[in-house]
Parts: structure tokens; C-alpha cells; sequence
């Protein structure tokens, strides 16, 4: 998990609701509301991603900074969404393993929804995995 200061209420929100469907949460900051760059909070996460074997979930301003900088990562698919249909469809078609959220975007319940969404959904793989490998080259 990680965040930048435009984010730090709606990450806080976030941490709690997915240790209550049961994870483990390593929170990565940022912690306070100090203004801070936002892609070595990504950059953080998607290692973590990468060599962890764990999810992630990004949340900033628009989401959009956090998605470019964690895309840059062999491996790692950011989506970035802010709706229900995309989080679920980005697990089953595109094994996405980072969700990124706008915090100026999406209100709190909403957030919520798409971390349930992302979090529950299953990869189909089938077709879906030969075009995720296309992705990798
Ligand atoms: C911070 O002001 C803002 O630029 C950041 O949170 C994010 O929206 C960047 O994409």
C-alpha cells in the first residue's frame, strides 16, 4: 500500500478495509501530509509487487502519476480504476496486480467498492494470459 499526501485519509480507509477481509497490509507510506513525489512511493510498492509475490494498491490525487510510474516495472500491471466493472474486469482479463485510485476522484465509498471488487475477483487466464504474455515481450 501506498499513497501520496493528497491521498493519506482515503489510503487510511484502505489499509483498514483489506485487513479486515484479511491481509496483511505493509503500508509504505507516505505518513503524514507533508507534500511528497508520488513515484518513489509507486516505485516502492511495485518492488514490492515484483519481488514479494504481493498485491498493491496506489492511491494519489488522480491515480494517474502513481499508474505511469508502477507500469514502468516488468511485471507489474497498474490499473488504474474508478469503477466497479473495471476492477473487476482488470482481474479477470488482465491478472492486474497493482489498483490504483484518485483520491480527488472517487468518493470513499466508492473506493471501497473497487478495492472489494479488485480484491475478490479471479483471473480467468485462457486467452487472457497468452495476451498478458504479449504484454511482457
Ligand atoms: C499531487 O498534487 C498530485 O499531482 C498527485 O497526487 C497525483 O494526482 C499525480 O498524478
Amino acid at each position: 500500500m501506498g499513497c501520496d499526501h493528497a491521498a493519506l485519509e482515503l489510503k487510511r480507509v484502505i489499509v483498514a478495509r483489506l485487513e479486515e477481509r484479511g491481509h496483511e497490509v505493509v503500508d509504505l507510506g507516505t505518513h503524514d501530509t507533508s507534500s511528497v513525489d508520488y513515484p518513489s512511493f509507486a516505485h516502492q510498492v511495485a518492488r514490492r509487487v515484483m519481488f514479494g509475490g504481493a498485491r498493491g494498491v496506489l492511491v494519489c490525487g488522480t491515480g494517474i502519476g502513481m499508474s505511469i510510474a508502477a507500469n514502468r516495472h516488468r511485471g507489474v500491471r497498474a490499473a488504474l480504476c474508478h469503477d466497479v466493472f473495471s476492477a473487476k474486469a482488470t482481474r479477470e482479463h488482465n491478472d492486474a496486480n497493482v489498483l490504483c485510485l484518485g483520491a480527488r476522484v472517487v468518493g470513499r465509498g466508492l473506493a471501497l467498492a473497487i478495492v472489494d471488487a479488485f480484491d475478490a475477483t479471479e483471473f480467468e487466464g485462457g486467452r487472457h494470459q497468452r495476451r498478458i504474455d504479449l504484454i511482457e515481450g
